[in-house]
């Protein structure tokens, strides 16, 4: 795929950070590290996110076990593979492998029951797992899944050096690999070298967050080390402008979408409205009526 150029785009009243996050170390799956970066407590204030996950090592023991079979019902999955492979199997007989730099949507809808099992290349497995939620009126569609390549994945270079890959949504006048009408959600992996600025205009309902994986940015007066996440304001803001450090190239993830205003229930794998709903999803899991009917 081409790489474009685009001119930087204009932002006047940039959004301030409203609060840095540190992630919690966890583990999950049959014991895979991770940092859970996007915990629960923020699924409110970041509506319609519900989870990010970044995972990130040289050590095979930290996550080679991987995720067997487990079910998702109610949202969205998007994993992005920095480094290494996940090899991806589900109940409805699909299965890929993601490779570096590659990314898979998959939309559990009414239910999946998947395993996700990581390759090491090289000894190394680096990547982020993003949960975005689903409008009520979708949480049972049928189950979707794809998965993109890194070459398939569009990306444009702004005329100030910025490398962008875009995941989801619209920027610069490009359309990202996936985009969703319910909650606009803008996915973005900014490469920044060093000294360099990136400008995203973004309406003010937009709940937003900045996830520096590499490097060091500032955005409005505040400075945001690595493994931090960092919420961005909504008030009265046009946009957002992140700036990389004077001394090093700067990698960060931009995420911001359109919120649901709808109340969230959430029992491990499953996301829904109602605790009905929850109680609902565990009885079709228990009793193999989980997975949808093509
Ligand atoms: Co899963």
């Amino acid at each position: 795929m081409d790489t474009k150029t685009r001119p930087d785009e204009v932002v006047n009243r940039p959004r301030d950070v409203e609060r840095l996050v540190i992630g919690k170390e966890t583990s999950d799956g049959a014991g895979v590290r991770l940092t859970r970066v996007l915990t629960h407590d923020l699924q409110r204030r970041l509506d319609p996110f519900l989870m990010l996950d970044a995972f990130g090592s040289d050590d095979p023991d930290d996550y080679i076990a991987g995720f067997p079979d487990h079910p998702h019902r109610g949202f969205e999955t998007i994993t992005y593979m920095m480094a290494g492979r996940m090899r991806h199997r589900d109940s409805a007989g699909h299965e890929g492998l993601l490779e570096s730099g590659g990314m898979q949507w998959m939309t559990a809808g009414a239910g999946v029951i998947h395993s996700e099992i990581p390759q090491q290349h090289e000894g190394l497995m680096a990547g982020f797992q993003l949960w975005l939620n689903l409008p009520a009126r979708d949480k049972l569609c049928t189950p979707w899944y794809r998965d993109f390549a890194a070459a398939e994945l569009p990306r444009f270079i702004t005329e100030a050096g910025v490398t962008a890959t875009l995941i989801a949504g619209e920027s610069h006048g490009v359309t990202g690999a996936v985009t969703r009408e319910a909650t606009s959600p803008l996915y973005l992996d900014l490469h920044l070298p060093a000294g360099t600025r990136f400008a995203q205009p973004l309406p003010a309902d937009r709940n937003a967050f900045v996830y520096v994986y590499q490097g060091r940015a500032t955005i409005g007066e505040t400075g945001v080390p690595a493994q931090r996440l960092a919420i961005l304001s909504n008030d009265g803001a046009d946009g957002v402008v992140v700036s990389a450090a004077a001394d090093g190239e700067t990698r960060l993830l931009l995420i911001a979408g359109k919120p649901l205003e709808e109340p969230i229930a959430q029992y491990g794998p499953f996301v829904m409205n109602t605790q009905e709903e929850i109680n609902q999803a565990l009885a079709d899991y228990r009793e193999g009526r989980l997975v949808a009917s093509a």
